[in-house]
């Protein structure tokens, strides 16, 4: 006999287990399947970001920024270390119980929703027979864990994520050649670490390995560092990546690589933005080169699910698929793949589902790079705006000038805002620098508000406050910056 749901979620990443638990918050009876295992072949709901992306990252990034602050920084506070070492066994075990705290988190939170959680992975079996299903309408999802279980959902939503995408000529076999989940679980620091692929994951797990102790190269195939980051701001990060000692090598064309097991080596050939031949052998290499969405498990193809020309589930705005009844949310859709637009989304198709408005405004969703500086930005860069043809006013304030930021002993990078030139609404705002992704959170609130410029500039900040740079940078948008 079927088990019956009004909803059932297929995959348990920050899309789909927030849209569990907000369907059951509606009332519906819901079922979340996941497939990931944890090391002992039990569940490990949460997805990428809990056990490979995230969560662990930030852990390594955190524990890193601590050994670096020890070794580099501390002298200057006047605090002495004498014999400092890494114990990375240690680090990474504290990575290790970071997610699992993460997973057991969501699992409480399933019982506590009353979601029924299945492990294994899901898959259509086709539509339900009107007798079995609830209300007319529906599907078989096929659970394959431990046991078959067949399940029978008026509504199922798909959140089934994304893998990392592998360059041809060099496979994962992550000794060697790395993915994401490598990347977060070396036992060693390697000596020499090459990086393909300039972005989010190449700069925070090359942040990582550098401060660890690792001499790390990034090979990126475009010719602008950080093509999507407002170019102001991208190149105030460059510089400081580069005074840090990590090499970006931009504009390459990446040839052969070759890992060999022997020498427990990678030896990368490429061409650089000048075009000589070159050739680098690396002890271990990540590849970072973007995500590609995850569907291979769902058996699409027996319901005629409609994928699009590069895999992604193809949704409407209001991530409805082309089956009745049938939605999709976060990396497996179009958009930035990102756990909060996954997050925004599942709770929105929940709330659909339920007969309500649920709402994803596109234009404020922040990005963070948790680098050392930190980047984040939410809206528009000044070149997009200049592309549009859109008439608007600059104002940018350097954490050099603020006063918590020279307390703390970290003064790099800036904060920029981007106003209408006419009516004053924030078009974008754009920081480099301490604590970035905190800092952020104002600017989204405020756009989603349709704030102006002069409205932040007319708040109260906290002093001394990393914030009051947030408000000198909406001064600076009427060229009346006070501390500067
Ligand atoms: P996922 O998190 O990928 O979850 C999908 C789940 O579905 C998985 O558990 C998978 O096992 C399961 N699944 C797939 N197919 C089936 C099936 N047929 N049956 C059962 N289960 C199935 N984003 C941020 O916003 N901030 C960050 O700091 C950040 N850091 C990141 C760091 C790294 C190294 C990486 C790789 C990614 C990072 N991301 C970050 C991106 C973020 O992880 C993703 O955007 C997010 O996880 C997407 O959520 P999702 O629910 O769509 O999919
Ligand atoms: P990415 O899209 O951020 O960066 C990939 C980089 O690789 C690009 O700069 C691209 O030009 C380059 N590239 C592509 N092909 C190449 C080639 N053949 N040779 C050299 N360079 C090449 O993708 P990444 O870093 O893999 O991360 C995937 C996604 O995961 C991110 O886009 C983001 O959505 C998410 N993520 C988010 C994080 C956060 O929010 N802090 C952290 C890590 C990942």
């Amino acid at each position: 006999m079927s088990k019956q749901f009004d909803v059932v979620v297929i995959g348990a990443g920050p899309g789909g287990y927030i849209a569990a638990i907000r369907a059951a918050q509606l009332g519906y009876s819901v079922a979340c399947v996941d497939e990931w295992k944890n090391a002992a072949g039990g569940p490990a709901p949460g997805g990428t970001c809990t056990n490979v992306g995230c969560i662990p990252s930030k852990a390594l990034l955190q524990s890193s920024e601590h050994y670096e602050q020890a070794g580099h920084h501390f002298a200057d506070h006047g605090i002495k270390i004498e014999g400092l070492s890494l114990d990375l066994a240690r680090l990474v075990g504290r990575k290790d119980t970071v997610v699992k705290q993460n997973n057991d988190g969501i699992l409480f939170l399933f019982k506590k929703n009353k979601v029924s959680f299945f492990h294994g992975r899901g898959s259509f079996a086709g539509a339900a027979d009107a007798a079995d299903a609830t209300d007319g309408a529906g599907y078989v999802i096929e659970v394959n864990g431990a046991s078959t279980e067949a399940l029978v959902a008026k509504h199922v939503i798909i959140a089934t994520g994304s893998n990392p995408r592998a360059l041809p000529a060099a496979p994962f076999d992550e000794k060697l050649v790395l993915s994401n989940s490598g990347a977060l679980a070396l036992d060693a620091v390697p000596k020499k670490l090459g990086v393909i692929g300039a972005g989010v994951i190449g700069l925070e797990m090359g942040s990582v390995w550098r401060r660890l102790g690792a001499e790390v190269t990034i090979l990126e195939a475009l010719p602008d560092f950080l093509g999507a980051v407002d170019t102001q701001i991208a190149k105030e990060a460059h510089k400081a990546f580069k005074k840090q000692g990590l090499a970006i090598e931009l504009g390459v064309q990446i040839g052969a690589i070759k890992a060999d097991a022997k020498s427990s080596t990678v030896a990368v050939d490429y061409t650089s933005a000048k075009g000589e031949a070159k050739s680098v052998v690396f002890d271990r290499l990540i590849v970072s080169i973007g995500r590609v969405p995850n569907t291979s498990g769902l058996n699409a193809d027996k319901v005629g699910l409609a994928l699009d020309a590069r895999g992604f589930i193809t949704v409407d705005e209001d991530c409805k698929t082309n089956l009745a009844n049938v939605w999709a949310v976060g990396d497996v859709v179009r958009g930035p793949m990102l756990a909060h637009k996954a997050e925004e989304e599942g709770v929105a198709v929940a709330e659909r589902i339920a007969g309500q408005h649920g709402h994803v405004n596109f234009n404020t969703i922040p990005w963070v790079i948790y680098t050392s500086p930190e980047i984040a930005w939410v809206g528009q860069t000044e070149e997009a705006l200049k592309a549009e043809g859109r008439a608007y006013r600059a104002g940018t304030f350097p954490f050099l000038a603020n006063g918590r930021a020279r307390a703390l002993g970290d003064t790099t990078g800036m904060v920029k805002f981007l106003a209408d030139a006419k009516t004053d609404e924030i078009l974008g705002v754009h920081i480099v620098g301490p604590m970035a992704s905190e800092l952020i959170a104002e600017a989204v609130v405020a756009m989603a508000f349709r704030a102006s410029s002069e409205d932040i500039a007319r708040i109260c900040h906290a002093h001394p406050s990393l914030s009051e740079a947030t408000k000198e940078a909406a001064l600076a948008v009427d060229k009346r910056t006070l501390n500067f």
